[in-house]
């Protein structure tokens, strides 16, 4: 008696886990919208993939249904392989307007071989330059990799899986504005940028390499 109690309990717990789990799996179809770019940018596996890409005439874009306002993102993104010069992939929150609210994770593409640079950058009521940058540890076109932002009244930190990399605390007792007024949409763009991308602009983009892809997988909020 007791073990088969035992089992209907477990049975439960699983069915449970299941059921929310089901609730939290991304699906792109329900959750984004494919903004500009037409077929440059793509879901498929029925919702768990995404992509977008640039060749000479445009980039494409993505953003999401819902507005948010604090909480936690994560996407998994595999970046722009081989010689990507001049591309700038970009994954950010924005709210709308002159005045809006930004928090910026930017990848600025590489020739083969060289890193990517990352950018971080937090926009509060239209101003920026808290850019922050890095050399990332691994080489983000090879697998997917979690980029995460936990935007919470007291701090905004960036996450490379799982490992905070910056964090901007809420300053404005000391008079620096802080985004915690108005929900932000995510976005995310690959576009050209070789006016600035790559060794500050020096190297352009090659478009015999064209289309540049990027793909997105697994995305939660918290
Ligand atoms: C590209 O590689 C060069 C040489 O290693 C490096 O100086 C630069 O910071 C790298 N990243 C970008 C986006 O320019």
């Amino acid at each position: 008696m007791v073990s088969s109690i035992g089992i209907n309990n477990m049975l439960i717990g699983v069915m449970i886990i299941s059921s929310l789990v089901a609730t939290c799996s991304a699906n792109f179809n329900q959750d984004f919208d494919l903004t500009w770019g037409d077929h440059r940018a793509k879901i498929f596996n029925g919702g768990q993939l995404l992509s977008l890409s640039l060749d000479k005439t445009s980039g494409s874009g993505f953003q999401s249904k819902k507005e948010y306002l604090f909480g936690r993102i994560d996407m998994q993104l595999k970046l722009v392989a081989g010689n990507s010069a001049g591309t700038v992939t970009a994954y950010y929150l924005s709210s709308q307007g002159p005045t809006h609210d930004e928090i910026d994770f930017e990848f600025l593409g590489n020739v083969s071989g060289d890193p990517y640079i990352l950018h971080t950058n937090v926009f509060s009521q239209g101003k920026g330059n808290r850019e922050q940058q890095f050399y990332l540890w691994f080489d983000p076109t090879k697998n997917f990799h979690t980029y995460s932002i936990i935007w919470k009244p007291q701090h905004i930190i960036f996450l490379v899986d799982n490992t905070p990399i910056g964090i901007f605390k809420n300053a404005e007792s000391i008079g620096i504005p802080f985004p915690k007024n108005q929900p932000m949409r995510i976005y995310s763009s690959l576009w050209n940028a070789d006016d600035w991308a790559t060794r500050g602009g020096l190297v352009k983009t090659d478009w015999s390499k064209a289309p540049f892809t990027a793909y997105y997988r697994e995305f939660q909020s918290y």
